[in-house]
């Protein structure tokens, strides 16, 4: 049963909406209220429309354009956040609509939808394609928004919040449009429907390039402080672990591509493969520099975000420690147990030897990683294809709300 005509109500089982937001052609079963003062600290609820059937679309529009706000009961939320993704393309393409509105309906419905997604793992099988699909529909109804280049304004105003893997899954794939709708010429300048597909093939695969870390164990993933060795190389299992939850559900070849490669390094040093330079697939080099962009800038429990100029210097800056971060690297992936047993055989009683050698370990490879990401941050440029982050660098700085200048 839907909701009465009239309430009185203080307020709290109603949300705002924005009248803008609703589509005359398709309003369908939604009941629209408008809001009253009323005595004792209530509102006065009144429907606005109680049958929509018997009102013209443009008569429907009219009425709309004279509310400043509606009001939904919230019996109706899911209704409100269905109806919502289903007409998001015509949100986008609302002139009337300022562009920092739709940013933020869109960064809520783009979230919920790969929440969605990573939550699919979870239930029944079948529950992934499902997702999915939901994820490429949204992501194909709002590409031409997501990869106009005004769209940076957006993002900017998403930059350097906490990191969260659902809102960071949003910037990456968002990025990945704006790039490759930017820089066509590196795909042999395509025509507009083959864009079309790169751009969905890439934002989707931005969507969901880390999939796999809802596989990795949570007390790893979650750990406030610098992971450990071994903790290290289940981090690193998550692009593979990605590929095999998504193994049923056919995906574009170069979608996949992205997911599974955006850790790989320009120069052979990243994971999972080692592939390097032309071996990486241009959409992969895009994400990973999306990616890493996004995450430098994000603040995490134990450190600020770097500000977009700060961490694309770390991006750009050659490592003057390069082989002593390369030999941390490959002992964070081959030697999850530093060799520290040798020094503890002496304690006479084995749990207590046990103890003090698995407190080495820990202290041992505590340290370790906190050197790693200390050289890091010397500088990643052999992380990166160059051209490509020249041309990432060049992209940002065509929004006012990026000020790169002194990068250039
Ligand atoms: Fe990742």
């Amino acid at each position: 049963m839907g909701p009465a005509s009239e309430y009185f109500d203080n307020g709290s089982s109603f949300f705002a909406v924005d009248p803008q937001s609703i589509n005359p052609a398709t309003l369908a079963d939604l009941s629209l209220f408008e809001r009253h003062p009323s005595k004792d600290g209530l509102f006065r609820f009144r429907s606005l429309l109680t049958d929509t059937d018997a009102v013209t679309v443009d008569r429907l529009r009219e009425m709309l354009g004279g509310w400043d706000t509606v009001y939904i009961h919230n019996a109706e939320a899911q209704d409100y956040k269905a109806y919502i993704k289903d007409n998001i393309k015509f949100i986008l393409n609302n002139d009337a609509m300022s562009t920092s509105k739709k940013t933020s309906i869109l960064v809520n419905l783009s979230t919920d939808v790969i929440k969605e997604t990573f939550a699919a793992p979870f239930v029944p099988q079948a529950k992934i394609s499902e997702t999915v699909d939901n994820l490429e529909k949204f992501v194909s109804q709002a590409i031409d928004f997501l990869s106009d280049i005004e769209s940076l304004n957006g993002i900017a105003t998403m930059i350097g919040h906490d990191y969260d893997t659902h809102t960071h899954s949003v910037k990456v794939g968002w990025l990945c449009a704006v790039f490759i709708k930017a820089n066509q010429d590196l795909f042999g300048n395509p025509d507009r429907e083959r864009l079309k597909q790169l751009l969905l093939h890439a934002t989707v695969a931005g969507c969901l390039h880390d999939l796999g870390k809802v596989k990795v164990p949570e007390n790893v993933l979650n750990k406030p402080g610098r992971l450990n060795n071994l903790e290290y190389v289940l981090m690193q299992s998550h692009p593979a672990l990605a590929l095999a939850l998504l193994f049923e559900k056919k995906l574009p070849c170069d979608t996949l591509q992205s997911i599974l490669y955006h850790h790989e390094n320009e120069d052979g040093s990243g994971y999972p493969c080692g592939l390097a330079g032309d071996a990486i697939p241009l959409p992969a080099k895009i994400c990973h520099i999306a990616d890493v962009f996004d995450a430098l800038t994000s603040a995490r429990p134990y450190k600020r975000g770097k500000n977009p100029v700060e961490a694309l210097k770390i991006m750009a800056g050659k490592n003057p420690y390069l082989d002593t971060l390369k030999i941390f690297e490959s002992e964070a992936i081959e030697n999850a147990r530093p060799p520290v047993m040798a020094i503890v055989r002496n304690e006479r009683d084995p749990k207590l030897r046990r103890l003090r050698e698995r407190q080495m370990i820990e202290e041992e490879a505590e340290k370790r990683v906190e050197a790693r990401v200390k050289l890091r941050d010397q500088g990643m440029s052999h992380c990166f294809d160059n051209e490509l982050l020249k041309r990432f660098i060049a992209t940002l700085s065509k929004s006012d709300s990026f000020d790169l200048s002194g990068l250039l």
